[in-house]
């Protein structure tokens, strides 16, 4: 069904230069994304710091685009205004991070924000499927959070297929983040993904001041997606 839709990709700023977080998204911007993904880390849902809603304050004005926040933190729900008042245009949190998902979800929605619920490589996806009419999107992590650069998990792919024929109608777009890459993007998007995550893949072999291979690294993800379907 994503057969002529144009895929939507989403730099992770994981990757980035964390001195120079303006500049490198304003870089990526012009080198083609589409979306800007800022993952959260707490050092304690995943083995891993990064920043909190002061940083995605700071940065805020510096996207044109969409600022899609990854919240890999438990718990939740203490933090969500913080990051709607930060300007998250979406807000993903795990599914494992707590027992009360539905309500995370709804006070991801109460704050004016797009909720989202991502789920680890090791859960089920069928797991998901009860939220649908809550959600906005789905982040289907294909690998274990925590770590840029990790290798991607293909046992996740026909669960991707899965969770689009459960989605069914519903505008609820499927988001993939880990490992993507050219050789594993095509197969994703094949099986229904709309939002391709990729931290690694865009960032390397560039930098804020020569950001030409940004430019290459994403054109050369969206031509392996546009000759699998050719
Ligand atoms: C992993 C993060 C990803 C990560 C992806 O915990 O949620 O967004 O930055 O990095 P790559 O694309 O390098 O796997
Ligand atoms: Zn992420």
């Amino acid at each position: 069904m994503n057969s002529q839709h144009p895929v939507t990709i989403a730099p992770s700023i994981l990757s980035a230069d964390f001195a120079d977080f303006g500049r490198e998204i304003r870089a990526v911007e012009g080198a083609g994304a589409d979306w800007i993904h800022v993952d959260v880390m707490d050092g304690h849902f995943v083995p891993n710091l990064t920043f909190g809603p002061a940083t995605c304050r700071a940065i805020r004005p510096h996207i044109t685009t969409v600022m899609d926040v990854h919240l890999m933190i438990a718990p939740v729900d203490p933090y969500i205004d913080a990051f709607a008042a930060a300007g998250a245009d979406r807000l993903t949190a795990h599914l494992e991070a707590g027992p009360h998902i539905h309500r995370t979800l709804q006070a991801i929605r109460a704050a004016g924000v797009r909720p989202g619920v991502a789920v680890n490589p090791g859960t089920p996806i069928e797991a998901v499927f009860p939220l649908l009419d809550m959600v906005d999107l789905v982040c289907v992590m294909t690998v274990n959070p925590g770590f840029g650069g990790q290798s991607f998990i293909a046992a996740r792919v026909p669960d991707v297929a899965r969770l689009r024929a459960a989605i069914g109608d519903r505008p609820v777009k499927i988001e993939v983040d880990g490992g993507i890459a050219p050789d594993t993007a095509p197969g994703v998007v094949a099986a229904g993904a709309d939002v391709l995550v990729a931290g690694s893949a865009v960032f390397t072999g560039g930098s804020a001041d020569d950001p030409a291979p940004y430019a290459a690294n994403i054109a050369a993800i969206r031509q392996a997606v546009a000759q699998r379907r050719a």
